[in-house]
């Protein structure tokens, strides 16, 4: 269990920490797993006492999806480590009453001052929420230890997660501060190390003598949910590319770590985001297609275009889909492309990672021969499989494709939150499931060639796109098919 500690909720009123943060230090605490000496302070800038914070969590808790069952008796003791505090995040006074806060968790439980300062607000507020504790001592350890841990997005381009960095580092210790991307708390994310560095058949594989292509694809069938607001400065590059995709990218590639830990880890997956070629601003349309769904169906069901909904501009730029091929400049993967796409509104939520091998070097029975797939499905239906061709039953040398399946739920087990496992992570001082600052850099340096040619600002230089240019509920646009090029073809998922 981690040492007794205050968790700070910062945006406590929002909807991440309502269905995401709340359940899952609830499942943690009634596990068991946070120990006895533990509170929470959720922050706001909205007036409330701390009886009607209660209130407002204990709700959340009933109505999220996430909340584990909950044992009798439960939510009434979680409601007594609750407390609540409000202010302006520019001004001084909020953090002096987080301050008392931490001297009331030290009375109350004894021990030191542990606080786990918890950035779940829109991202202008990270600058100065940061500022914030760093100007009150708030970051000074020397009464407990104190970490950051910042929400996504990290900065809205190169320039800005840069002057972010800075900022923070003006208070704080990179060994502090944990970004979070919820991608690399899932357990089927961690578990593509596992397989990778956990058993001597696949590594001698895993290069560019025997892997043709990677295809990454993290689709989602949702549209905005009610979130214009964000996604329409977000959209899909900022949103997904940068930082998921990114990161799925970096594990599938990466060379081996010396050690299961989090520098040697997070060493290597900058090696690899440093030598991938940067997509030049000029050679984007070769190399990244973009797209914004129009209206459409979901499951039978119509439903509107992007621009069509709640909050969102006419005229919108804005992308909800993207492919990009990736390629490193590396001895392990020269000549083999990465291909990334996510979307918004395509046929189903599904998030895999396709290595796809080269054809065996001589077809000896009728009929061409296949590619063999291994494919890691993140999520939903967990697991890993493994495709290849064997002679289907007959007279004839006749080949077919048959997949060889192991399925998480084997393990009988239910897949924990992300949210859980970083936070948890993060109370314990564990950063390797953190993005770290030079990581976030250089997946910055990748795509900003992109952001920059697709430039959507109001103000913004780019190319009008031809949206919309796919429906909802289908693969995307076209030209996806065309930057995987002739003689290679997207997975069907
Ligand atoms: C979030 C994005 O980071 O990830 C959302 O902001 C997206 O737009 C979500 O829907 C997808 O996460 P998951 O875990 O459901 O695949």
């Amino acid at each position: 269990a981690p040492e007794p500690a205050t968790l700070v909720i910062f945006g406590v009123t929002g909807d991440l920490s309502r269905r995401k943060l709340l359940p899952a230090v609830f499942g943690l605490w009634q596990d068991g797993l946070l120990g006895s000496a533990f509170n929470i302070v959720g922050v706001g800038r909205q007036e409330m006492t701390d009886e009607e914070f209660k209130d407002y969590a204990i709700a959340a808790l009933q109505e999220s999806k996430e909340t584990d069952t909950i044992q009798p008796g439960s939510l009434e003791k979680f409601r007594e480590l609750l407390y609540y505090e409000f202010g302006e995040f520019g001004g001084d006074e909020v953090y002096n009453l987080v301050g008392k806060e931490l001297d009331r968790a030290e009375a109350a439980h004894g021990g030191r001052k542990n606080a786990l300062f918890y950035l779940s607000t829109p991202p202008s507020l990270f600058e100065p929420i940061s500022n914030g504790l760093g100007r009150l001592g708030l970051c000074d350890q020397s009464e407990g230890w104190r970490r950051l841990v910042i929400e996504k997005p990290f900065g809205r381009d190169l320039a800005s997660a840069r002057e972010l960095n800075a900022a923070i580092h003006e208070s704080w210790d990179e060994s502090q501060v944990y970004r979070i991307d919820h991608y690399l708390g899932k357990e089927t994310v961690q578990n593509l190390m596992a397989i990778r560095f956990g058993n001597a058949i696949f590594e001698p594989l895993w290069n560019r003598g025997y892997v043709d292509h990677v295809q990454i694809t993290a689709s989602e069938d949702l549209g905005l949910e009610g979130r214009a607001g964000y996604y329409e400065e977000a959209g899909i590059v900022r949103d997904m590319l940068q930082n998921h995709l990114m990161q799925l990218f970096a594990l599938t590639a990466m060379e081996a770590p010396a050690a299961f830990d989090a520098d040697a880890i997070r060493d290597e997956k900058t090696k690899v985001l440093r030598a991938v070629k940067p997509i030049p601003r000029d050679r984007v349309d070769s190399v990244a297609v973009r797209g914004q769904y129009g209206a459409g169906s979901e499951d039978g069901q119509k439903v509107p275009g992007y621009r069509q909904e709640p909050g969102v501009k006419d005229e919108s730029r804005t992308a909800t889909y993207v492919a990009v091929k990736l390629e490193i400049d590396n001895w392990r993967w020269q000549g083999v492309p990465f291909f990334l796409r996510t979307g918004k509104r395509l046929p189903k939520k599904v998030t895999e990672i396709a290595v796809v091998f080269k054809r065996a070097p001589l077809g000896i029975f009728p009929g061409g021969l296949e590619r063999n797939v291994l494919a890691f499905r993140i999520q939903p239906d967990e697991g890993v499989s493994l495709k290849f061709s064997s002679k289907s039953p007959g007279q004839e040398m006749e080949l077919r494709e048959v997949v060889m399946d192991f399925r998480y739920d084997a393990f009988g087990a239910q897949l924990e939150s992300p949210y859980s496992r970083l936070l948890l992570d993060a109370l314990i001082g564990d950063a390797t499931l953190f993005p770290r600052e030079d990581e976030v850099d250089h997946a910055w340096q990748i795509v900003s060639g992109i952001l920059e040619a697709w430039n959507t600002a109001p103000d913004g230089d780019g190319d009008a796109p031809d949206f919309p240019n796919y429906a909802a509920g289908t693969w995307g646009p076209e030209e996806a098919d065309e930057l995987i090029g002739v003689d290679r073809r997207w997975r069907r998922l």
